[in-house]
């Protein structure tokens, strides 16, 4: 490799011809040159793969990608492993440089290495190796007559932000296991590191709870679902429902993890919590309503029926908590995500017991008593080692100390949150919900909130301008939203996901400009090479002329609203 090192090399935009162009990378390197006049590296049945210390993951998972795209088994080399074709090592020099994420990569004709800051270097960096062979590198098996070239290049990368997020929402409606582990596949392709996964709300709860099991024999279950939007007068009359055991979900983690991905759940509390309440009726406000007879929801919204403000609920709570540490350990997940968004207030207003409660605690009303409940899970989760992060919304009533926010309504909850020392997770629903609509078209099926096209992500910027150094500082990355109420399969999450996701993973990842100067026709032109990626993936993303025939959903209301959407 060493004379790789030595060889001459030209920035992407220099005047020599490469002997083969760099593919159009996404997400965007910090740096790509090409090596002038260099041949490029044909992988052939002799060729090895070889791991440094700290690069044993990256190495096995690029053979068994690679392994099974190209048919080439690519074992490590009999001898020295400095011979090996491809060489795939951890470098302290290199962490120093690029941090534990980054990574170099130097190909040439007698091969290919990475040397990365850390292990999840090692792993982006075997993923930018991957991109490098071309589409057909995302197969599963090899299609006849392939060849393999690496072009000659050498890239310096590392990501802007740590928290490189996607939220599923497999609460409105299900995805099953092996669509986690797809999308974990997808989120590691486009360098994305954590998928937040919402677990509970008032349509389903998705996570096996061993002390409580009626949460998922009951509350995991609905007889129907409202088809498309809540004004849709339609129902799908299919039953609907499915959860994660508790193997599930330590699969789901391990595989996320071997692919420097971390889930970070959520049980979203005290709103959104009907599945919950129908599944044990003592957690909602029986004394305002007969909470036994009410059912997993199958209508869309915000439903009226929250938790209780009671000791015996967050006993409750506690128990299920204590389960899911277990399944999400620290090292993998430190946060625990609390929800604590869109609470009805209606029916601690309207109790008896709830109005006690408030005095009894002495808190500032219905709104002291949401966060009471917060601040509970902080202390509690503090107690336990791990990090409390919910959405924008625990900010009303005084925010936990040590709490982190999602800041979902706009920027201004993150911002606030920021100035005071909070880290931030940015995914304002004006740039980043991914189940708004693309396009403006009547085409786009079940329609749902603004038009957010590929290049309104492209211009998303996680940190406003504005904030401070020090509060700049408290923004841990971004997240893109897919809420699912009009995703009733993986078809649909697809279509909804991609191919914004890539441009949001070239925002979180790369080091662009501002919104204004970002050379969006430049990326538009990388996403010729990306769908070709996305295809060999089988992804059923919207073409860039709207969608297929059967991706539309003629006849089923969605919500649109026209015009940009406000800011909070
Ligand atoms: C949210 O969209 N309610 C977080």
């Amino acid at each position: 490799m060493s004379a790789l090192r030595n060889s001459r090399c030209t920035e992407r935009n220099g005047d020599a011809a490469p002997a083969v162009a760099a593919p159009d990378l996404i997400p965007a390197p910090l740096s790509t040159g090409t090596t002038a006049g260099a041949d490029p590296y044909e992988l052939t049945p002799a060729s090895t793969l070889a791991a440094g210390p700290g690069g044993e993951g990256a190495a096995a998972w690029l053979r068994r990608e690679l392994g099974a795209a190209t048919g080439l088994p690519l074992l490590p080399p009999a001898g020295d492993p400095g011979t090996a074709g491809l060489r795939i090592a951890v470098d302290a020099a290199t962490g120093k440089e690029l941090g534990p994420e980054g990574y170099r990569l130097t190909a040439g004709p007698e091969g290919a290495e990475v040397l990365a800051g850390g292990p999840a270097g090692a792993f982006w960096g075997a993923q930018t190796l991957r991109q490098l062979l071309g589409p057909d590198a995302y197969r599963r098996a090899p299609l006849p007559g392939r060849t393999w070239r690496l072009p000659a290049v050498r890239i310096e990368d590392r990501p802007r932000f740590g928290w490189r997020g996607m939220l599923l929402d497999v609460a409105r409606h299900f995805m099953p296991k092996d669509g986690v582990l797809r999308y974990i596949d997808l989120l590691a392709a486009h360098k994305l590191n954590v998928l937040h996964l919402h677990l509970t709300d008032d349509q389903g709860w998705r996570v096996e709870i061993r002390r409580y099991p009626r949460l998922t024999e009951v509350g995991a279950w609905r007889p129907r679902s409202r088809w498309g939007h809540r004004a849709s007068p339609l129902w799908n009359e299919t039953p609907h429902g499915g959860f994660y055991t508790q193997d599930d979900i330590r699969e789901i983690v391990a595989y996320a993890a071997e692919r420097h991905v971390r889930v970070v759940p959520e049980i979203d509390v005290p709103g959104h919590s009907l599945a919950a309440i129908a599944a044990y009726p003592h957690l909602g406000n029986a004394d305002v309503v007969d909470t036994a007879a009410l059912e997993v929801w199958d209508d869309w919204g915000i439903s009226p029926h929250v938790l209780a403000p009671t000791e015996d609920v967050l006993r409750f709570y506690e128990g299920v908590f204590e389960e899911l540490l277990e399944l999400f350990p620290a090292e993998v997940s430190p946060f625990v995500h609390i929800g604590g968004d869109e609470c009805p207030k209606d029916e601690w207003r309207a109790s008896p017991a709830a109005q006690a409660r408030i005095r009894e605690l002495g808190v500032a009303g219905e709104d002291g008593l949401q966060s009471w409940f917060i601040r509970h899970f902080d202390g509690w989760l503090a107690a336990r080692g791990r990090r409390l992060i919910g959405w924008d919304e625990i900010l009303e009533g005084g925010l936990a100390p040590g709490a982190a926010v999602s800041s979902w309504r706009g920027y201004a909850g993150g911002i606030a949150a920021a100035e005071a020392g909070h880290d931030v997770v940015m995914c304002p629903e004006q740039h980043v919900y991914l189940d708004y609509r693309q396009s403006g078209s009547p085409d786009e099926p079940m329609p749902i909130a603004y038009v957010r096209t590929l290049e309104d992500v492209y211009r998303f910027e996680p940190v406003p301008p504005g904030l401070s150094a020090d509060a700049a500082a408290h923004v841990l990355g971004a997240q893109a939203n897919v809420w699912t109420e009009v995703m009733a399969d993986q078809g649909r999450v697809d279509y909804q996901v991609f191919p914004r996701l890539a441009a949001f993973a070239e925002v979180v990842w790369s080091a662009l400009p501002a919104p204004a100067d970002r050379d969006w026709p430049g990326f538009e032109a990388r996403m010729t090479a990306h769908y070709a990626r996305l295809d060999a993936l089988g992804v059923g993303y919207r073409p860039p002329g709207g969608p297929l025939p059967w991706q539309r959903r003629p006849g089923v209301l969605g919500r649109p609203r026209e015009g940009a959407p406000p800011e909070a």
